[in-house]
């Protein structure tokens, strides 16, 4: 298990916490069902428009070279949204079988069209694959979305259907200021940590993974 940022190559851009200063009880309500307002409403309640942008083709060539990936390998995107970071695998490494889980039904719906029949609508803590079903698991910025005893199970899924490699990046704080911004911005978590409260989640849940933090600047 390794802490690692196979995001570094992520665009920093900086979040404009001013634009959920006013955000109150009901908008984080409406963030929670992760529909349509979620995805393409306004910045105050999620993404502000969630559009394919190339943006994951250097984080999927990233993990192909940390993890060796190649042709026939099984990779499995848990929370994966419209299905963008599957659709870069497949561009960046030839061969390879990519799935994605995601509890959205409008995400899915609305997925780029060569990837929504490789995604399947479903809860993290409770995946429909078998055991070691895939070579590479990696779950972006959603385990956190769960309470805690349901996350716990969730990142115990990741251990069970990989065969190999793990890859979990979850919302923390490296410092108190991180640590207000990430209050202020965040609209949809409900398990959070700092990075030893983390890796106590993590070893409730047996994780053996690689892991990484999401900073809110
Ligand atoms: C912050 S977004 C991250 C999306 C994508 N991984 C990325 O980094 O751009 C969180 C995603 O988790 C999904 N999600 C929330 N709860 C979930 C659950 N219980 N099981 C699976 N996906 C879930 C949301 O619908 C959303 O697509």
């Amino acid at each position: 298990m390794a802490e690692v940022n196979l995001l570094d190559r992520y665009p920093k851009a900086k979040r404009d916490i001013s634009s959920r200063a006013a955000a109150v009880p009901m908008q984080r309500e409406v963030a929670k069902r992760f529909g349509r307002e979620y995805f393409d409403g306004d910045r105050g309640q999620g993404y502000g428009g969630y559009r394919y942008d190339g943006r994951w083709v250097p984080i999927a060539q990233r993990m192909r070279d940390f993890f060796g990936l190649a042709p026939g390998d099984r990779i499995l995107d848990i929370g994966c949204a419209k299905g963008f970071l599957v659709h870069d695998f497949r561009q960046v490494v030839t061969g390879v079988h990519v799935a994605g889980l995601e509890i959205s039904e409008y995400a899915v719906h609305h997925a780029m069209d060569d990837v929504r029949p490789l995604l399947v609508i479903g809860s993290a803590d409770d995946l429909p694959f078998p055991d070691d079903a895939f070579d590479l698991v990696v779950s972006i910025n959603t385990v956190h979305n769960l309470e805690y005893a349901r996350c716990v199970n969730a990142i115990r899924e990741m251990e069970r259907v990989s065969r190999r490699f793990k890859y979990l990046q979850v919302d923390s704080w490296l410092n108190e200021e991180q640590r207000q911004n990430f209050e202020r911005w965040q609209l949809t978590a409900v398990t959070y940590s700092d990075p030893d409260g983390w890796r106590k989640v993590f070893a409730a849940a047996g994780y053996t993974g690689d892991y990484y933090w999401t900073l809110t600047e």
